[in-house]
């Protein structure tokens, strides 16, 4: 039977058949059975006698990536030592510290990592394009302070100052608006092209919020995410392993694919669709973090022009079936344009979320809106509101320093940084990848805009070890390690060639310790099946 008549037969039949070859393929598009698989996966590490020829490598790379492994942990504790010490008496007490420290690298080889290549958590300041930690160490920041740092660490060092300055008088005092609120609310208003804006602690609030609105206007209860994006941590935008499933269906369509369209078209119980627009980066794929770097299968291309064809064929999908449209901007707002990805992207949204660096600084999460989804009551029923407030919304410090980083913005000086950004970005990924390919390095970065991603061209269990390698060099990376390094803006030419120089450097003494050592007849799908294998085996 061809699903035409299918659909005239048994609709419900077509709808749930439609909707399935809409989810994307992988666990993720599958959260139930994705967490099913999560609780089975068992545990296993590699002891010392493995850890270095988990590849079948010859004996003298075992023994040169061994001695480079024990004189990369001597080099790390002798230049190190307060900022280790710091961490190794804090990590008991605070619960991230430890989550990030076994998700490092692959689990397999995470306890002999964490007992030898420690990584200290503390810094003492921030300058220019560094950060210095406890022992005086500077490193060029390649974090980004998780997308917060777009115009660098002195730019966010001065609003957070002008914001306090502005709202002293004020203080701690909550319930009521420091007048900054109001022209705040008046310039997103102006940049996101929306009517109204509502004040939150984070970007996950934001989106809740956002989501929370959908649902209350469309009268519809489930969301759909495009695969592998982030929408922050709260489980309607997480569903999976890690989080209890949401009480609502969250659909985790398949990203850029005619059969979502199709789906949000059509199902009348979609209230909103969420748009991380960093997923042009690396469509259908969660954030590449080293956890997962088992091999060298991560890939990433971000092609402007195929994505905001789909992000237009979106938009009309949406309107066309009274689906709420939500930007989640919060990592890329003000990254791209000045307009942010809307207007990067030249789409209209109904509701945009931001967070991150428009707080000067400081914490935050923005919901701006079309009128008809933003507001919370109905004054024909009274009784049905849509709840939602928060103690340190509209906070004085976290608006006056939001008021001085749109001030900012303002300026001839930061609209200039907004100009050919991207061609710059774009020709400095294409110096990175040719210094790579002249020193012979099986690396290569992608990016969007200053956004950038790695992966490596050839297969090898051991990628996940350049970040310690960078670490030695002067090179700060957030937890999840080469998978998205976040430039500022700030980074001249001259700190760039430097940060190329310093991965040269230590991406040649990887290679020469013998990481990339790999059989000739070795594939990146022949280590997923010997790491299946060893999974069996070990079960
Ligand atoms: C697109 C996006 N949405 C939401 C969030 C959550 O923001 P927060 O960490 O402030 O809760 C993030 C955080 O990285 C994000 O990147």
């Amino acid at each position: 039977m061809s699903l035409g008549v299918l659909a005239s037969l048994a609709p419900s039949v077509y709808r749930r058949i439609q909707l399935s070859r809409a989810k994307h393929r992988s666990l993720a598009g599958h959260s139930r059975m994705a967490k099913r698989l999560a609780r089975l996966l068992p545990g296993y590490h590699f002891d010392d006698q493995v850890f270095f020829k988990c590849d079948n490598a010859p004996f003298e790379i075992e023994n040169s990536r061994r001695k480079a492994f024990y004189k990369l942990s001597e080099v790390l504790k002798a230049r190190h030592p307060l900022s280790i010490q710091a961490t190794a008496a804090a990590r008991e007490s605070i619960s991230d510290m430890q989550f990030i420290a076994a998700y490092r690298v692959p689990f397999q080889f995470s306890p002999l990592v964490q007992a030898h290549l420690k990584v200290g958590s503390f810094l003492q300041s921030a300058s220019g394009v560094f950060v210095t930690d406890l022992d005086g160490q500077s490193f060029y920041d390649l974090t980004g302070s998780y997308g917060v740092n777009v115009f660098g660490a002195d730019f966010y060092k001065q609003t957070m100052m002008q914001g306090l300055e502005k709202t002293q008088s004020l203080g701690p005092v909550l319930g009521s608006y420091h007048p900054c609120v109001a022209s705040n609310a008046e310039r997103l208003k102006k940049i996101s092209g929306m009517d109204e804006v509502s004040f939150h602690m984070s970007g996950t609030e934001a989106v809740m919020q956002a989501v929370r609105l959908a649902r209350y206007h469309t009268k519809r209860k489930n969301l759909v995410r495009f695969c592998g994006a982030y929408h922050g941590w709260w489980e309607d935008v997480q569903p999976g392993p890690g989080n209890p499933m949401p009480p609502r269906e969250t659909y985790t369509l398949s990203d850029m694919s005619e059969r979502s369209l199709e789906v949000i078209r059509t199902r009348k119980d979609i209230a909103c669709v969420l748009v991380n627009p960093l997923q042009a980066l690396h469509p259908n794929t969660n954030a590449p973090g080293d956890s997962t770097l088992v091999d060298s299968s991560r890939k990433a291309a971000y092609d402007r022009q195929a994505y905001t064809e789909w992000l237009h064929k979106l938009r009309q999908a949406c309107t066309e079936n009274g689906v709420v449209l939500i930007f989640d901007e919060v990592f890329l707002g003000f990254r791209l344009a000045l307009g942010g990805a809307q207007e990067y992207f030249g789409i209209q949204a109904d509701m945009v979320t931001y967070g991150k660096t428009l707080g000067g600084g400081f914490p935050v999460g923005v919901v701006c809106g079309k009128k008809q989804w933003m507001h919370r009551f109905h004054a024909e029923r009274p009784a049905d509101i849509c709840f939602a407030r928060g103690t340190f919304n509209a906070h004085p410090a976290v608006m006056g320093a939001m008021s001085a980083f749109l001030d900012k913005l303002e300026t001839p000086e930061i609209k200039r940084v907004y100009d050919g950004l991207d061609d710059l970005w774009n020709s400095r990924v294409r110096y990175f990848n040719g210094a790579m390919q002249t020193h012979g390095i099986p690396l290569q970065a992608a990016n969007m805009s200053s956004v950038w991603t790695l992966f490596y061209t050839q297969p090898s269990r051991y990628n996940w070890m350049l970040q310690y390698y960078l670490r030695i060099h002067g090179l700060a990376l957030s937890w999840v390690g080469t998978g998205r390094l976040i430039f500022s803006l700030n980074y001249s030419d001259t700190d760039f060639e430097a940060v190329v120089n310093r991965f040269v450097l230590a991406a040649t003494q990887m290679k020469n310790d013998g990481w990339w050592w790999h059989a000739p007849e070795i594939t990146n799908k022949k280590i997923r099946r010997s790491i299946l294998k060893e999974t069996l085996f070990r079960a």
